[in-house]
């Protein structure tokens, strides 16, 4: 559903070369690598967020609202509430209302369906700026989950997570991946999180992109 072929990443000089990358339905892919080494710049690539340096990438069988990009640095609307900031996931999805359901009633039950999967059915009217580092990153995972993209790119999505919410988080992720053969890429610094996680590791060193089998040590 996403390839890249002969794919360099950068700004104004190629960070990570050579990127040969097939991602298919069911595939959840952890990036991990040394920080400043370019992984976010791989993964705003992807998104089609910043153009290919070099080379291709094509996305296939996804359309407009079916790749959802969790950043970084969340880009949550603050001031608003859990609740308006995962409508705008709905909002964005290309998926339609079953038969006989009306769109508006249809998004309002995966908007809540989202916060309730990420444990934040009592935080549905609060707003944002008032949650914790952890809490704000399971509203920015609902937004996504709402949105139920066909790709999802994450961007150390677990990080200020509780083990007990890394659970919660991954093991909603793991559904929707398994449910609607969809696929996730994620950079994740903690090494054995993404072993424990990914069906399948790369590594960013020296400018390029390794598989990873697991247990290597660094
Ligand atoms: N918008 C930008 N313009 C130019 N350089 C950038 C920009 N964003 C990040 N960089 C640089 O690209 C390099 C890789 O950054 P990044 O992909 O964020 O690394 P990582 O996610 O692995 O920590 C860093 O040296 C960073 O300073
Ligand atoms: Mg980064």
């Amino acid at each position: 559903m996403l390839f890249t072929r002969g794919l360099s990443v950068g700004y104004d000089h190629a960070l990570v070369s050579n990127i040969d990358l097939d991602v298919f339905p069911g595939d959840i892919i952890g990036i991990i690598g040394a920080s400043g080494i370019g992984k976010t710049t791989i993964l705003r690539t992807l998104a089609g967020l910043i153009p290919p340096f070099r080379g291709s990438l094509e996305h296939s069988l996804v359309k407009n609202g079916e790749l959802g990009y969790i950043p970084q640095r969340l880009g949550l609307v603050r001031h608003a509430s859990v609740e308006h900031n995962v409508a705008l996931g709905a909002r964005a999805t290309a998926r339609k209302p079953p038969a006989g359901t009306s769109n508006r009633q249809w998004k309002a039950t995966v908007t809540r369906e989202a916060i309730n999967a990420m444990g934040l059915t009592e935080k549905t009217r609060e707003p944002v700026r008032r949650l914790s580092g952890g809490q704000q990153r399971r509203t920015a995972t609902a937004r996504t989950l709402a949105q139920r993209p066909r790709i999802i790119l994450a961007d150390e999505f677990l990080s200020e997570l509780d083990a007990e919410n890394v659970e919660m988080v991954f093991g909603a992720i793991h559904r929707l991946v398994k449910e609607d053969g969809s696929a996730l890429v994620v950079v994740e610094h903690n090494v054995e999180r993404a072993f424990r996680y990914c069906t399948r590791v790369l590594r960013v060193r020296d400018g390029r992109l390794h598989p990873v089998q697991g247990g290597e040590s660094e």
